[in-house]
């Protein structure tokens, strides 16, 4: 069935609107006509989605409501029931939105997991604040963290089934598994245990569950089957595993999902797959691509990975409790933030005219998908092929925009609270370039390590933190750096440039790792280096 017209006579099949895709429908009209995709698991596992605050209280998106009502069984808050949402002051618990979900949620028939109890993200900084104004005794934090739970957990009792309790607690080094956070260093790797028990205590009905991204790399799996291991040993099994399950087209691999899925299954826990969604992009390309629209090949990538996976999911179905997925609707999904800022991603099911993308089709069926469509060659974009370019004048810097930006698979970054900036002036025979990175994930310096690098004139010239030049401060750092340009450099009036500053993996932020030109990080001579022209 793979002509032209399989497209058609496989959505006509499953999706009677999209075939009028071309006559303007009702945004999410299509989508009452689709069958359910919850019913088409109901032999298998639950299927959910999170849902943001204003799907529930802004009327225009009333339609979105109806969509979730007819294709998903469960729901999760996507940040009303993170700490900081529901107990931003010390005593004072602000339940109102929470609660609107839930309300909403049982009078139409939805299931509600909560999310979540304790993570390092998303929880203000009162709460690991003593008296003094320094870091809270150990006493006290256990204390808060017993008060927040017993609190939450009894209210939302009977009303929510189940909690992602400790939420991206890993890392994927094994030698050193528990994530560096306030709470590890404050109270010890006890508090995993401890925090488990709570909950239990809390709501002995409510099934508990270990949450984090990342889950198919080996060396992250290795730290959470240590983590069971001792969590069983200490009386404190959690019922679930969540994987998270932020995927791309390019990664990972299914053979990679099945095996981290099963040996965590081994251990006797149930896996849920707990916030499902797939990017467009590759992981190091900051590129915005796809800003007008997703190309139908890259479309139907996406959807031939999605029913892959999906028909993984079903294979393994004895050991999954639900399929939550993390934002089904392309432009409210958290990967249009992340790990670019404002860059269109297409990584749910719903396009941005609210109609269902061949996504949906193999979320939904994949063996239909596939039989109509599969396999679909593998879209790779295509590079640019003209380097960056920037002008430097005498009168007037220029600005840098870093255009790479990768960090390490086991570092969560909040990438709004980091900010770089490089400014570019010439100064007689000299060329300044000053830095300026503000960082506010983590108070204090920068590590020894950091080092910024700047490539002219054919050389990589490096500076540590350790140079006078080097100014840290409470929440960033600086560095202006002067570099002489021989006579031939000024006379050629441009030259191959390139910029990166490196914070390296010691640093306990996790490395970054940003190159303004060669987004290939060539080495010392970069062939993809930019251009500097000196107007
Ligand atoms: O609510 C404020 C709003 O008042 C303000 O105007 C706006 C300006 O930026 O920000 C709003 O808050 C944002 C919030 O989402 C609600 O939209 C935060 O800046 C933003 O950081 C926050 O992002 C959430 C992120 O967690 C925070 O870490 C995403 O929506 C949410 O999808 C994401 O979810 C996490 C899971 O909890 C854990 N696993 C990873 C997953 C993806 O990061």
């Amino acid at each position: 069935m793979r002509n032209s017209n399989s497209h058609a006579v496989v959505f006509a099949l499953a999706l009677p609107a999209m075939v009028a895709a071309s006559e303007p429908a009702a945004p999410h009209e299509s989508l009452m006509h689709a069958s359910s995709l919850h019913h088409a698991y109901a032999d298998a596992f639950p299927v959910g989605t999170a849902v943001p605050r204003d799907f529930l209280t802004d009327r225009a998106y009333a339609p979105r409501l109806d969509v979730i009502r007819r294709h998903f069984d469960h729901v999760v808050a996507e940040n009303e029931m993170k700490w900081e949402r529901l107990q931003p002051e010390e005593g004072v618990f602000t339940f109102e939105e929470a609660d609107r979900l839930v309300d909403w949620a049982e009078a139409n028939g939805l299931r509600v997991w909560g999310h979540t109890l304790l993570w390092h993200n998303q929880v203000p900084d009162w709460v690991f604040e003593g008296p003094d104004g320094g870091e809270a005794p150990p006493a006290l934090l256990r204390e808060r963290l017993h008060t927040h739970i017993e609190t939450v957990m009894g209210h939302f009792r009977g009303r929510v089934y189940g909690w992602d309790v400790l939420n991206e607690v890993l890392t994927s080094d094994p030698a050193d598994p528990f994530r560096d956070s306030r709470w590890l260093r404050i109270l010890g790797e006890d508090y995993m245990a401890e925090t488990i028990r709570l909950a239990r205590a809390a709501d002995p009905d409510a099934l508990l569950a270990v949450n984090d991204y990342g889950m198919s790399n080996p060396d992250k799996l290795a730290s959470a089957l240590h983590l069971l291991e001792r969590l069983g040993a200490e009386e404190a099994m959690p019922d679930i595993f969540g994987m998270q399950s932020h995927m791309s087209v390019y990664w990972p691999p299914v053979e990679m999902i099945e095996n981290s899925l099963r040996a965590l299954a081994a251990t006797g826990v149930r896996v849920a797959i707990s916030e499902f969604d797939m990017s467009v992009y590759d992981w190091t390309d900051t590129a915005d691509r796809y800003r007008e629209a997703l190309p139908e090949p890259l479309a139907l990538f996406q959807a031939d990975r999605i029913a892959r996976v999906m028909q993984l999911y079903r294979r393994c179905a004895a050991d999954i409790e639900r399929v939550t997925h993390w934002g089904p609707f392309d432009d409210r999904n958290w990967k249009n933030n992340f790990p670019v800022e404002g860059r269109r991603d297409h990584a749910g099911l719903i396009d941005r005219h609210g109609r269902p993308k061949p996504a949906f089709l193999a979320f939904q069926s994949p063996g239909v998908f596939l039989a109509a469509f599969g396999p679909v060659p593998e879209w790779r974009p295509e590079e640019p092929e003209t380097a960056p370019e920037v002008s430097v004048r005498a009168d007037r810097p220029a600005y840098l925009r870093l255009s790479q930006l990768a960090v390490p698979p086991n570092t969560l970054v909040d990438r709004g609270r980091l900010r770089v900036s490089v400014e570019l002036a010439l100064a007689g025979d000299a060329l300044e370039a000053a830095l300026d990175v503000t960082d506010t994930r983590w108070n204090g310096r920068a590590s020894d390590e950091t080092v910024l690098r700047v490539y002219l004139d054919g050389k990589w010239h490096a500076f540590s933190a350790d140079v006078p030049e080097w100014e840290a401060s409470g929440e960033g750092e600086r560095l202006r750096v002067r570099l002489a340009l021989s006579p031939h450099v000024i006379e050629a009036g441009e030259i191959a440039f390139d910029l990166e500053w490196r914070a390296p993996a010691a640093d306990p932020r996790g490395t970054y790792l940003l190159r303004w030109a060669d987004t290939a990080y060539g080495d010392d001579a970069p062939e993809r280096a930019g251009v500097l022209r000196l107007d």
